[in-house]
Protein backbone atom coordinates (compact mmCIF):
# COMPACT_ATOMS: atom_id res chain seq x y z
CA UNK A 1 0.00 0.00 0.00
CA UNK A 2 1.27 3.52 -0.63
CA UNK A 3 1.50 5.98 1.94
CA UNK A 4 1.68 9.47 1.71
CA UNK A 5 4.33 11.22 3.77
CA UNK A 6 5.24 15.14 5.02
CA UNK A 7 8.08 16.62 6.56
CA UNK A 8 9.12 19.50 7.47
CA UNK A 9 12.07 21.34 5.59
CA UNK A 10 14.35 24.58 6.72
CA UNK A 11 14.12 26.87 4.17
CA UNK A 12 17.87 28.52 4.90
CA UNK A 13 19.79 25.11 5.79
CA UNK A 14 17.71 22.55 3.82
CA UNK A 15 17.42 20.25 7.05
CA UNK A 16 14.36 18.47 7.53
CA UNK A 17 12.03 17.67 10.24
CA UNK A 18 9.19 15.04 11.17
CA UNK A 19 7.15 17.85 12.97
CA UNK A 20 6.77 21.48 12.19
CA UNK A 21 8.87 23.96 15.17
CA UNK A 22 9.50 27.58 15.16
CA UNK A 23 12.72 27.41 15.62
CA UNK A 24 15.39 25.41 13.20
CA UNK A 25 17.75 23.57 15.26
CA UNK A 26 19.85 23.43 12.94
CA UNK A 27 20.59 26.55 11.60
CA UNK A 28 18.28 28.63 14.08
CA UNK A 29 16.68 30.18 12.01
CA UNK A 30 13.10 31.10 13.00
CA UNK A 31 10.31 30.81 10.90
CA UNK A 32 11.38 28.86 8.39
CA UNK A 33 10.49 25.29 8.08
CA UNK A 34 8.15 24.86 5.51
CA UNK A 35 5.43 21.75 4.91
CA UNK A 36 6.84 19.30 1.84
CA UNK A 37 5.03 15.73 0.86
CA UNK A 38 7.75 13.03 0.47
CA UNK A 39 7.36 10.31 -2.23
CA UNK A 40 4.99 7.82 -1.16
CA UNK A 41 6.79 4.52 0.25
CA UNK A 42 5.80 1.59 -0.85
CA UNK A 43 5.84 -1.04 2.11
CA UNK A 44 6.33 -4.59 1.11
CA UNK A 45 5.68 -7.83 2.72
CA UNK A 46 9.44 -8.48 3.01
CA UNK A 47 10.16 -5.20 5.05
CA UNK A 48 7.30 -5.57 6.95
CA UNK A 49 7.54 -8.92 8.85
CA UNK A 50 11.78 -9.35 9.04
CA UNK A 51 13.51 -11.68 6.76
CA UNK A 52 9.98 -13.85 5.16
CA UNK A 53 9.54 -14.21 1.36
CA UNK A 54 11.55 -14.66 -1.41
CA UNK A 55 14.40 -12.44 -2.20
CA UNK A 56 16.48 -12.57 -5.13
CA UNK A 57 18.86 -9.98 -4.64
CA UNK A 58 22.05 -11.34 -6.08
CA UNK A 59 25.47 -10.80 -4.42
CA UNK A 60 28.68 -10.12 -5.77
CA UNK A 61 32.51 -9.84 -4.95
CA UNK A 62 33.77 -6.43 -6.00
CA UNK A 63 36.06 -8.38 -8.48
CA UNK A 64 32.92 -9.86 -10.38
CA UNK A 65 31.54 -6.40 -11.00
CA UNK A 66 31.29 -5.63 -14.43
CA UNK A 67 32.91 -2.21 -14.99
CA UNK A 68 33.04 -2.33 -18.60
CA UNK A 69 29.36 -1.02 -18.69
CA UNK A 70 30.24 2.48 -17.31
CA UNK A 71 30.85 3.61 -21.15
CA UNK A 72 31.82 8.10 -20.84
CA UNK A 73 30.89 10.08 -23.40
CA UNK A 74 33.04 13.27 -24.15
CA UNK A 75 31.44 16.84 -23.94
CA UNK A 76 33.94 18.04 -26.64
CA UNK A 77 35.73 20.09 -24.23
CA UNK A 78 38.72 18.37 -22.88
CA UNK A 79 38.71 20.95 -19.66
CA UNK A 80 34.90 19.90 -18.58
CA UNK A 81 35.87 16.10 -19.70
CA UNK A 82 38.96 16.76 -16.88
CA UNK A 83 36.67 17.64 -14.23
CA UNK A 84 33.96 15.19 -14.77
CA UNK A 85 36.65 12.83 -14.18
CA UNK A 86 36.29 11.80 -18.17
CA UNK A 87 33.47 12.57 -19.43
CA UNK A 88 29.56 11.97 -18.69
CA UNK A 89 28.48 8.36 -17.36
CA UNK A 90 25.11 7.45 -18.03
CA UNK A 91 22.28 8.01 -15.32
CA UNK A 92 24.39 10.55 -13.61
CA UNK A 93 22.89 13.31 -12.37
CA UNK A 94 25.32 16.82 -12.79
CA UNK A 95 24.71 20.39 -11.14
CA UNK A 96 26.33 23.29 -12.45
CA UNK A 97 26.51 26.31 -9.93
CA UNK A 98 27.36 29.54 -10.38
CA UNK A 99 26.82 33.20 -10.30
CA UNK A 100 24.73 35.40 -12.88
CA UNK A 101 26.79 35.78 -15.90
CA UNK A 102 29.25 33.25 -15.30
CA UNK A 103 28.68 31.50 -18.42
CA UNK A 104 26.67 28.15 -17.69
CA UNK A 105 23.95 28.68 -20.25
CA UNK A 106 26.69 29.54 -22.64
CA UNK A 107 29.12 26.81 -21.85
CA UNK A 108 26.42 24.84 -21.47
CA UNK A 109 24.93 25.62 -25.03
CA UNK A 110 28.24 25.16 -26.56
CA UNK A 111 28.72 21.56 -25.03
CA UNK A 112 24.88 20.08 -26.14
CA UNK A 113 25.26 21.67 -29.49
CA UNK A 114 28.36 19.35 -29.68
CA UNK A 115 26.85 16.41 -28.22
CA UNK A 116 23.88 16.64 -30.04
CA UNK A 117 25.92 15.71 -33.48
CA UNK A 118 25.47 12.08 -32.11
CA UNK A 119 23.87 11.96 -29.34
CA UNK A 120 20.10 12.92 -28.98
CA UNK A 121 20.12 15.83 -26.52
CA UNK A 122 17.10 18.42 -25.03
CA UNK A 123 17.94 21.68 -23.89
CA UNK A 124 15.33 22.94 -21.48
CA UNK A 125 15.31 26.35 -20.71
CA UNK A 126 12.80 28.03 -18.02
CA UNK A 127 15.00 31.39 -17.55
CA UNK A 128 15.45 32.68 -21.04
CA UNK A 129 13.09 32.20 -24.02
CA UNK A 130 13.54 29.80 -27.01
CA UNK A 131 14.30 32.86 -29.30
CA UNK A 132 16.87 34.08 -26.88
CA UNK A 133 18.63 30.75 -26.55
CA UNK A 134 18.38 30.70 -30.21
CA UNK A 135 20.04 34.27 -31.03
CA UNK A 136 23.28 33.12 -28.96
CA UNK A 137 23.77 29.75 -30.67
CA UNK A 138 23.09 31.62 -33.99
CA UNK A 139 25.53 34.26 -32.75
CA UNK A 140 28.48 32.03 -31.52
CA UNK A 141 28.16 29.66 -34.92
CA UNK A 142 27.07 26.42 -32.93
CA UNK A 143 25.63 23.18 -34.77
CA UNK A 144 21.78 24.30 -34.55
CA UNK A 145 20.20 21.49 -36.56
CA UNK A 146 20.06 18.43 -34.10
CA UNK A 147 19.30 20.15 -30.66
CA UNK A 148 16.36 19.72 -29.42
CA UNK A 149 14.84 22.42 -27.09
CA UNK A 150 11.93 22.95 -24.61
CA UNK A 151 10.73 25.79 -22.52
CA UNK A 152 9.14 24.05 -19.56
CA UNK A 153 9.19 25.11 -16.03
CA UNK A 154 6.92 22.46 -14.81
CA UNK A 155 8.70 19.11 -13.75
CA UNK A 156 6.35 16.48 -14.19
CA UNK A 157 5.10 17.80 -17.71
CA UNK A 158 9.18 18.07 -18.52
CA UNK A 159 9.74 14.49 -17.62
CA UNK A 160 6.42 13.60 -19.35
CA UNK A 161 8.18 15.39 -22.71
CA UNK A 162 11.36 13.75 -22.03
CA UNK A 163 9.81 9.99 -21.91
CA UNK A 164 8.44 10.42 -25.23
CA UNK A 165 11.67 11.79 -26.87
CA UNK A 166 13.93 9.48 -24.56
CA UNK A 167 17.14 11.69 -25.00
CA UNK A 168 20.56 10.57 -23.91
CA UNK A 169 21.06 14.24 -22.28
CA UNK A 170 19.04 16.53 -20.49
CA UNK A 171 20.26 20.58 -19.56
CA UNK A 172 17.74 21.68 -17.13
CA UNK A 173 18.34 25.54 -17.20
CA UNK A 174 17.83 26.21 -14.30
CA UNK A 175 16.64 23.79 -11.31
CA UNK A 176 15.76 27.40 -9.00
CA UNK A 177 12.84 28.39 -11.91
CA UNK A 178 11.66 24.20 -12.07
CA UNK A 179 8.72 23.20 -9.88
CA UNK A 180 6.02 20.82 -9.12
CA UNK A 181 2.55 21.39 -9.16
CA UNK A 182 1.90 19.42 -5.50
CA UNK A 183 4.44 21.62 -3.86
CA UNK A 184 2.70 24.17 -2.56
CA UNK A 185 5.93 26.86 -1.68
CA UNK A 186 6.82 29.12 -4.65
CA UNK A 187 10.33 27.83 -7.41
CA UNK A 188 13.16 28.99 -5.98
CA UNK A 189 11.91 27.62 -2.57
CA UNK A 190 13.93 25.16 -0.84
CA UNK A 191 11.10 22.68 -0.83
CA UNK A 192 10.27 23.64 -4.57
CA UNK A 193 14.10 23.05 -5.54
CA UNK A 194 14.06 19.91 -3.56
CA UNK A 195 11.40 17.92 -4.86
CA UNK A 196 11.88 18.97 -8.89
CA UNK A 197 15.69 17.97 -7.88
CA UNK A 198 14.40 14.76 -6.31
CA UNK A 199 11.49 14.14 -9.38
CA UNK A 200 14.28 14.42 -12.18
CA UNK A 201 16.94 12.67 -10.56
CA UNK A 202 14.59 9.77 -10.38
CA UNK A 203 13.68 9.92 -13.47
CA UNK A 204 17.68 10.28 -14.82
CA UNK A 205 18.06 7.28 -12.82
CA UNK A 206 15.49 4.80 -14.44
CA UNK A 207 16.10 5.66 -17.87
CA UNK A 208 19.67 6.15 -18.19
CA UNK A 209 19.88 9.37 -18.71
CA UNK A 210 22.58 12.36 -18.52
CA UNK A 211 21.04 14.92 -16.16
CA UNK A 212 22.58 18.66 -15.97
CA UNK A 213 21.16 20.90 -13.75
CA UNK A 214 21.97 24.65 -13.35
CA UNK A 215 22.03 26.12 -10.01
CA UNK A 216 22.45 29.38 -8.86
CA UNK A 217 24.69 30.55 -6.11
CA UNK A 218 24.25 32.61 -3.13
CA UNK A 219 26.64 35.44 -2.17
CA UNK A 220 28.71 33.42 -0.06
CA UNK A 221 29.26 31.48 -2.61
CA UNK A 222 27.54 28.25 -2.09
CA UNK A 223 24.90 26.69 -4.17
CA UNK A 224 21.41 28.20 -3.37
CA UNK A 225 18.83 25.48 -2.14
CA UNK A 226 18.94 22.79 0.40
CA UNK A 227 21.78 20.88 1.15
CA UNK A 228 20.08 17.32 0.81
CA UNK A 229 20.70 18.73 -3.46
CA UNK A 230 24.13 17.50 -2.63
CA UNK A 231 23.25 14.54 -1.40
CA UNK A 232 20.86 13.06 -4.48
CA UNK A 233 23.65 14.49 -7.22
CA UNK A 234 26.57 12.67 -8.75
CA UNK A 235 28.65 15.18 -9.47
CA UNK A 236 28.73 19.39 -8.35
CA UNK A 237 30.59 21.87 -10.62
CA UNK A 238 31.27 25.38 -9.98
CA UNK A 239 31.73 27.66 -12.37
CA UNK A 240 34.06 30.52 -11.47
CA UNK A 241 34.97 34.00 -12.53
CA UNK A 242 34.63 38.05 -11.80
CA UNK A 243 32.49 39.27 -14.45
CA UNK A 244 34.96 42.12 -14.98
CA UNK A 245 37.52 38.79 -15.74
CA UNK A 246 37.91 36.99 -18.75
CA UNK A 247 38.84 34.01 -17.37
CA UNK A 248 36.38 31.35 -15.99
CA UNK A 249 37.11 28.27 -13.56
CA UNK A 250 35.31 25.11 -13.64
CA UNK A 251 36.08 23.28 -10.40
CA UNK A 252 34.26 19.77 -9.38
CA UNK A 253 33.60 19.70 -5.67
CA UNK A 254 32.41 16.16 -5.44
CA UNK A 255 32.59 13.67 -7.96
CA UNK A 256 31.14 10.07 -7.43
CA UNK A 257 33.06 9.23 -10.48
CA UNK A 258 36.11 10.60 -10.44
CA UNK A 259 38.69 13.11 -8.20
CA UNK A 260 37.55 16.52 -7.25
CA UNK A 261 39.42 19.61 -7.38
CA UNK A 262 40.31 19.42 -10.65
CA UNK A 263 40.62 22.48 -12.54
CA UNK A 264 39.42 23.63 -15.83
CA UNK A 265 39.99 27.01 -17.15
CA UNK A 266 37.71 29.02 -19.96
CA UNK A 267 38.31 31.98 -21.26
CA UNK A 268 35.34 34.06 -22.03
CA UNK A 269 35.43 35.44 -26.04
CA UNK A 270 33.02 36.74 -28.74
CA UNK A 271 32.60 33.22 -29.52
CA UNK A 272 31.39 32.00 -26.20
CA UNK A 273 33.86 29.92 -24.07
CA UNK A 274 37.27 28.85 -25.09
CA UNK A 275 39.54 26.49 -23.46
CA UNK A 276 42.41 27.40 -21.49
CA UNK A 277 45.24 24.48 -22.48
CA UNK A 278 47.71 26.16 -20.62
CA UNK A 279 46.29 27.97 -18.09
CA UNK A 280 49.65 28.58 -16.29
CA UNK A 281 50.61 31.06 -18.65
CA UNK A 282 47.69 33.44 -18.37
CA UNK A 283 47.91 33.57 -14.40
CA UNK A 284 51.54 34.35 -14.97
CA UNK A 285 51.44 37.54 -17.19
CA UNK A 286 54.38 39.33 -15.53
CA UNK A 287 55.72 42.72 -16.57
CA UNK A 288 59.34 42.76 -17.40
CA UNK A 289 60.19 44.70 -14.36
CA UNK A 290 59.34 42.68 -11.49
CA UNK A 291 58.56 45.08 -7.93
CA UNK A 292 59.57 43.72 -4.46
CA UNK A 293 56.58 41.08 -3.01
CA UNK A 294 55.86 39.32 -6.12
CA UNK A 295 56.78 35.39 -6.05
CA UNK A 296 55.70 32.85 -8.63
CA UNK A 297 54.79 29.07 -7.05
CA UNK A 298 53.93 26.18 -8.40
CA UNK A 299 50.56 24.78 -6.58
CA UNK A 300 49.17 21.46 -7.92
CA UNK A 301 45.62 21.56 -9.37
CA UNK A 302 44.00 18.29 -9.33
CA UNK A 303 46.24 16.33 -11.47
CA UNK A 304 48.21 18.91 -12.44
CA UNK A 305 50.60 21.72 -12.07
CA UNK A 306 49.84 25.42 -12.15
CA UNK A 307 51.83 28.30 -11.97
CA UNK A 308 50.41 31.67 -10.32
CA UNK A 309 52.04 34.49 -8.87
CA UNK A 310 51.70 35.94 -5.30
CA UNK A 311 51.65 39.22 -4.05
CA UNK A 312 52.65 40.20 -0.93
CA UNK A 313 52.57 43.99 0.17
CA UNK A 314 53.86 45.03 4.19
CA UNK A 315 53.64 48.73 4.93
CA UNK A 316 53.95 50.18 8.33
CA UNK A 317 50.37 50.12 10.20
CA UNK A 318 48.58 53.36 11.84
CA UNK A 319 46.15 51.11 13.30
CA UNK A 320 46.21 49.54 17.05
CA UNK A 321 45.58 46.45 15.51
CA UNK A 322 47.62 46.21 12.30
CA UNK A 323 45.83 44.21 9.19
CA UNK A 324 46.37 41.14 7.93
CA UNK A 325 44.09 40.22 5.01
CA UNK A 326 44.69 37.42 2.50
CA UNK A 327 42.42 37.21 -1.14
CA UNK A 328 42.37 33.68 -2.31
CA UNK A 329 44.86 32.34 0.48
CA UNK A 330 42.95 31.50 3.93
CA UNK A 331 43.35 34.10 6.75
CA UNK A 332 44.37 31.57 9.45
CA UNK A 333 47.37 30.37 7.65
CA UNK A 334 48.37 33.67 7.28
CA UNK A 335 48.08 34.91 10.55
CA UNK A 336 50.41 31.95 11.46
CA UNK A 337 53.22 32.03 9.17
CA UNK A 338 53.84 35.77 10.44
CA UNK A 339 53.57 34.37 13.94
CA UNK A 340 56.57 31.67 12.47
CA UNK A 341 58.55 34.11 10.14
CA UNK A 342 58.60 36.17 13.34
CA UNK A 343 59.34 33.51 15.90
CA UNK A 344 62.20 31.46 13.27
CA UNK A 345 62.99 33.94 10.87
CA UNK A 346 63.59 37.23 13.69
CA UNK A 347 61.68 39.35 11.25
CA UNK A 348 59.52 41.79 13.41
CA UNK A 349 56.33 42.54 11.44
CA UNK A 350 54.05 42.85 14.75
CA UNK A 351 53.50 46.53 13.76
CA UNK A 352 52.93 46.46 9.69
CA UNK A 353 49.51 45.68 7.74
CA UNK A 354 50.62 42.96 5.61
CA UNK A 355 48.25 42.08 2.60
CA UNK A 356 48.43 39.03 0.41
CA UNK A 357 46.81 38.37 -3.16
CA UNK A 358 46.61 35.47 -5.57
CA UNK A 359 47.05 37.09 -8.76
CA UNK A 360 44.28 35.99 -11.12
CA UNK A 361 40.81 35.38 -8.79
CA UNK A 362 42.57 31.54 -8.30
CA UNK A 363 42.00 30.21 -4.88
CA UNK A 364 44.66 28.25 -3.35
CA UNK A 365 43.90 25.96 -0.42
CA UNK A 366 46.94 24.13 -0.52
CA UNK A 367 50.07 24.38 1.90
CA UNK A 368 52.40 24.29 -0.55
CA UNK A 369 52.11 27.78 -1.22
CA UNK A 370 53.22 28.75 2.45
CA UNK A 371 57.07 29.21 1.19
CA UNK A 372 56.51 31.60 -1.37
CA UNK A 373 53.97 33.42 0.80
CA UNK A 374 56.53 34.25 3.27
CA UNK A 375 58.55 34.70 0.32
CA UNK A 376 57.24 37.30 -0.94
CA UNK A 377 56.55 39.03 2.45
CA UNK A 378 59.82 39.16 3.47
CA UNK A 379 60.78 40.83 0.02
CA UNK A 380 57.70 43.57 0.07
CA UNK A 381 59.23 44.00 4.12
CA UNK A 382 62.64 44.65 2.89
CA UNK A 383 61.77 46.39 -0.55
CA UNK A 384 63.82 44.11 -2.56
CA UNK A 385 62.20 41.96 -5.42
CA UNK A 386 63.35 38.48 -6.14
CA UNK A 387 64.75 37.49 -9.45
CA UNK A 388 62.18 37.05 -11.73
CA UNK A 389 62.96 33.74 -12.81
CA UNK A 390 62.40 32.76 -9.38
CA UNK A 391 59.65 29.85 -8.45
CA UNK A 392 59.61 28.14 -4.63
CA UNK A 393 57.10 26.12 -3.22
CA UNK A 394 56.97 23.99 0.10
CA UNK A 395 54.73 23.52 3.45
CA UNK A 396 56.29 25.89 6.64
CA UNK A 397 55.93 24.26 9.72
CA UNK A 398 55.09 25.80 12.89
CA UNK A 399 59.10 24.92 14.16
CA UNK A 400 60.50 26.62 11.16
CA UNK A 401 60.74 23.53 9.02
CA UNK A 402 60.22 23.20 5.21
CA UNK A 403 58.09 19.77 4.64
CA UNK A 404 57.89 18.53 1.66
CA UNK A 405 54.96 18.16 -0.85
CA UNK A 406 53.76 16.29 -3.12
CA UNK A 407 54.35 15.84 -6.43
CA UNK A 408 57.43 17.74 -6.54
CA UNK A 409 59.44 16.88 -9.69
CA UNK A 410 56.55 17.83 -11.70
CA UNK A 411 56.18 21.19 -10.14
CA UNK A 412 60.11 21.29 -11.25
CA UNK A 413 59.32 20.05 -14.51
CA UNK A 414 56.56 22.67 -14.95
CA UNK A 415 58.58 25.90 -13.99
CA UNK A 416 61.53 24.77 -16.01
CA UNK A 417 59.08 24.48 -19.20
CA UNK A 418 57.63 28.44 -18.47
CA UNK A 419 61.85 28.89 -18.40
CA UNK A 420 62.00 29.35 -14.75
CA UNK A 421 65.83 29.00 -13.62
CA UNK A 422 65.71 28.91 -9.89
CA UNK A 423 63.79 27.22 -7.37
CA UNK A 424 63.90 27.16 -3.91
CA UNK A 425 62.01 24.09 -2.95
CA UNK A 426 61.95 21.59 0.01
CA UNK A 427 65.09 19.13 0.63
CA UNK A 428 63.27 16.21 0.20
CA UNK A 429 61.18 17.47 -2.91
CA UNK A 430 64.93 17.40 -4.49
CA UNK A 431 64.96 15.04 -7.67
CA UNK A 432 67.33 12.47 -7.84
CA UNK A 433 67.98 13.44 -11.39
CA UNK A 434 68.79 16.99 -12.54
CA UNK A 435 66.06 18.18 -14.14
CA UNK A 436 67.34 20.42 -16.87
CA UNK A 437 67.01 24.15 -17.19
CA UNK A 438 66.74 24.54 -13.83
CA UNK A 439 69.06 25.43 -10.53
CA UNK A 440 67.59 23.92 -7.39
CA UNK A 441 68.43 25.21 -4.07
CA UNK A 442 67.30 22.87 -1.10
CA UNK A 443 65.95 24.14 1.97
CA UNK A 444 65.08 22.51 5.68
CA UNK A 445 64.53 25.26 7.56
CA UNK A 446 63.23 28.82 7.16
CA UNK A 447 66.23 30.28 7.76
CA UNK A 448 67.62 28.33 4.98
CA UNK A 449 65.47 29.91 2.80
CA UNK A 450 65.38 33.75 3.76
CA UNK A 451 69.22 32.92 3.13
CA UNK A 452 68.90 32.06 -0.12
CA UNK A 453 66.98 35.15 -1.31
CA UNK A 454 69.54 37.61 0.73
P1 LIG B 1 25.46 33.22 -19.46
O1 LIG B 1 25.86 31.94 -20.09
O2 LIG B 1 24.13 33.77 -19.81
O3 LIG B 1 25.60 33.16 -17.88
P2 LIG B 1 24.75 32.35 -16.81
O4 LIG B 1 23.87 31.38 -17.53
O5 LIG B 1 25.80 31.68 -15.97
O6 LIG B 1 24.00 33.35 -16.03
O7 LIG B 1 26.63 34.25 -19.78
C1 LIG B 1 26.39 35.55 -19.84
C2 LIG B 1 27.62 36.38 -19.83
O8 LIG B 1 28.60 35.97 -20.75
C3 LIG B 1 27.19 37.74 -20.23
O9 LIG B 1 27.59 38.61 -19.21
C4 LIG B 1 27.85 38.02 -21.53
C5 LIG B 1 28.94 37.03 -21.62
N1 LIG B 1 29.14 36.48 -22.98
C6 LIG B 1 30.26 36.84 -23.70
O10 LIG B 1 31.08 37.62 -23.26
N2 LIG B 1 30.45 36.28 -24.94
C7 LIG B 1 29.57 35.41 -25.48
O11 LIG B 1 29.78 34.92 -26.59
C8 LIG B 1 28.41 35.04 -24.71
C9 LIG B 1 27.41 34.10 -25.24
C10 LIG B 1 28.24 35.61 -23.47
MG1 LIG C 1 21.82 31.32 -17.64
Amino acid sequence: MAKAKTAYVCNECGDDFSKWQGQCSSCHAWNSLSEVRLASVKSSPSTRSGYAGSNDAVVQTLAEINLEDIPRVTTGTAELDRVLGGGLVSGSVILIGGHPGAGKSTLLLQVLCYLAEYNSALYVTGEESLQQVALRAKRLGLATDKLQMLSETNVEQLCLTAQKLKPKIIVVDSIQVMHMAEVQSAPGSVAQVRESAAFLTRFAKQTGTVLILVGHVTKDGSLAGPKVLEHMIDCSILLEGENDSRYRTLRGSKNRFGAVNELGVFAMTEQGLKEVTNPSAIFLQRDQEISSGSVVMVIWEGTRPLLVEIQALVDDSHMGNPRRVAVGLDQNRLNMLLAVLHRHGGLMVGDQDVFVNVVGGVKVTETSADLALLLAIVSSFRDRPLPQTLIAFGEVGLSGEIRPVPSGQERLREAAKHGFKKAIVPAANVPRQKIEGIEVIAVKKLTDALEAID
